[in-house]
């Protein structure tokens, strides 16, 4: 691969951090560097605590138990998302049940949510929380979406795994949920090359899962445990990085703008939509979407396309409720009869969109596009005109 869908960049500091946990000594999950990390993030999103993780996957599961879910209890998923949103349901022996995606932001749609919460409650089968996906670095619609779950007295875990500085109506994401956690994967805006951290205003919480995700010891001078934990504490070498990133963190966004910019002019002409951001936030742009006229070159022809070509695209994520996984899962969808996110799944492809591309790679991307959709045109065309013959 020449050009990739976002990989890590890096932006110059994160090298002086390294070498100052390396002088210090402090090459252990615990140290100045890891401190400072959760400081900056919580100082950035404008939250009271965090603790960072070794990845988002492990920040949901910390939070989950915090929420007391366990065997038996049913937790509201967004359906359209990455599988690490939903694992440490699995993880807690509890069962997920999806909701589908609304148009303008493409996350947990309100319609489909409210129509769950019925069924719920008439079957008795009330969630004890409800995971809502601001995905692709775009927020959901919480002045929506809160009330609801307020209503029924469900907490909400906001997984902005894809999301940090992305905003809604001028409020951070990552700052939405009763819970919230971020991803630092290599992939992510912003990485510790694998990474996570869960944030809330209630100390406690953060106190709790901080205990848990260090084996969960007591306070004694010999080792004693009175619960079972976790050895989920990220390396303060690998927050040292963090701390380098958050630094680079407005220009990175200022960047992935301009190459979502230059995505919507390099293909107006084609018969294809860059998605555009819901007017009520602003997007990081961690990836831009590509909807394309299957009818001409489905998302699977595009992908395999660029691949070939050095460049890497990925089909949108597939909705859970279509995963061989879930199979038996219950779920609910936008509209009467059909789910937005499995419209969007045969439609849509993520492009590269990492804030190291140059302009001259993007304009590479856009070219092949260009050409993809020519090749499937004309293919097209002389099939049809065979046809007519
Ligand atoms: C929406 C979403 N949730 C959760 C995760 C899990 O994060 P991690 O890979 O750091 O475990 C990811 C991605 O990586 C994600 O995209």
């Amino acid at each position: 691969m020449k050009i990739y869908l976002s990989p890590p960049n890096m932006g110059g500091t994160e090298i002086k951090y390294i070498n100052r946990a390396f002088d210090t000594n402090w090459i252990a999950p615990n140290g100045p560097e890891l401190n400072a990390f959760e400081k900056a993030v919580c100082e950035y999103i404008n939250m009271d605590n965090a603790l960072a993780v070794s990845s988002g996957t492990a920040a949901i599961h910390l939070a989950l138990r915090w929420l007391g879910i366990k065997q038996g209890d049913y937790v509201f998923c967004s359906d359209f998302t990455f599988i690490g949103s939903c694992d440490a349901v699995l993880y807690e022996k509890a069962t997920p049940i999806f909701i589908d995606s609304e148009p303008d932001t493409w996350n947990m749609s309100p319609v489909s949510l409210e129509k769950a919460f019925i069924w719920a409650k008439k079957e008795n089968k009330l969630p004890k929380a409800v995971i809502i996906v601001d995905l692709y670095g775009e927020s959901a619609d919480w002045d929506a979406l809160i009330p609801i779950c307020k209503k029924y007295g469900v907490p909400i875990l906001e997984d902005a795994a894809e999301a940090i500085g992305a905003t809604y109506k001028g409020k951070k994401c990552g700052s939405f949920g009763d819970i919230s956690i971020f991803s630092f994967n290599g992939n992510k805006l912003i990485t510790t090359s694998g990474g996570g951290m869960v944030l809330s205003n209630n100390k406690a919480a953060i106190d709790k899962m901080r205990f848990w995700s260090t084996q969960a010891r007591e306070n004694f001078i010999h080792y004693e445990h009175c619960e079972y934990g976790y050895n989920y504490r990220l390396s303060n070498i690998c927050a040292a990085i963090g701390l380098g990133q958050m630094e680079f963190l407005q220009t990175k966004l200022d960047i992935r703008r301009k190459i979502h910019e230059r995505y919507i002019k390099g293909c107006e002409d084609l018969p294809v939509n860059i998605k555009e951001a819901s007017e009520k936030g602003k997007s990081n742009y961690w990836l831009n979407l590509l909807m394309l006229n299957e009818k001409i070159i489905t998302p699977e022809q595009l992908v395999t396309y660029l691949q070939q070509k050095g460049i890497e695209a990925r089909p949108v994520w597939k909705p859970m409720h279509m995963q061989p996984l879930f199979k038996d899962a219950i779920s609910f969808s936008h509209y009467d009869k059909e789910f937005l996110d499995e419209i969007l799944f045969n439609k849509a492809v993520c492009l590269p969109s990492g804030d190291g591309m140059s302009n001259e790679q993007q304009q590479e991307v856009i070219n092949e596009i260009k050409k993809a959709i020519k090749i499937y045109t004309d293919n097209k065309n002389e099939v049809n005109k065979t046809y007519a013959v």
